[in-house]
């Protein structure tokens, strides 16, 4: 089973950047945790500060890998191209967003891609990839 973490921009900068929001832990050692905990998954992760990359990775592992695990970051509320590119593939995509994306600027509510994604996971930390690789995977047990 190969799954796809991807994160978009500004997500390099964690536990580095608004700590208060994001908290204080690095992605590098919190995918450390995640590769112990989820041991018989093959994931890897993918990080880019620029949105055609980001789109150039899903048509990469779009059609092969069985699952994404996807925190556009703020292409979220901006990328008719990134929401395109999800379209188009056939792998589906699990939306994280690390704060509650609801309960902070109105513009932060709108996501180019949660329609089409297969579900949602935000407001919960960094705890929400670990929730939806679990989702992925239970998804997948099923089909
Ligand atoms: C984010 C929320 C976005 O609004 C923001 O632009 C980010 C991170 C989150 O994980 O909470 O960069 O996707």
């Amino acid at each position: 089973m190969q799954v796809l973490i991807i994160n978009g921009p500004n997500l390099n900068l964690l536990g580095k950047r608004e700590t208060s929001i994001y908290g204080e832990d690095s992605f590098e050692d919190y995918f450390k945790v995640l590769q112990s905990e989820f041991s018989k998954v093959d994931f890897e992760y993918y990080q880019s500060n620029v949105e055609g990359e980001l789109i150039n990775k899903l048509h990469e592992v779009g059609f092969n890998y069985d699952a994404i695990v996807m925190n556009a970051g703020a292409y979220t509320h901006t990328s008719i191209g990134i929401g395109d590119a999800i379209a188009g593939i056939e792998t589906p995509v699990i939306e994280v967003h690390i704060s509650n994306v609801h309960a902070r600027e109105e513009f932060r509510a709108h996501s180019y891609f949660s329609d089409i994604a297969v579900g949602v996971i935000c407001g919960l930390g960094v705890q929400g990839y670990e929730l939806a690789l679990q989702a992925a995977l239970c998804q997948l047990e099923k089909s």
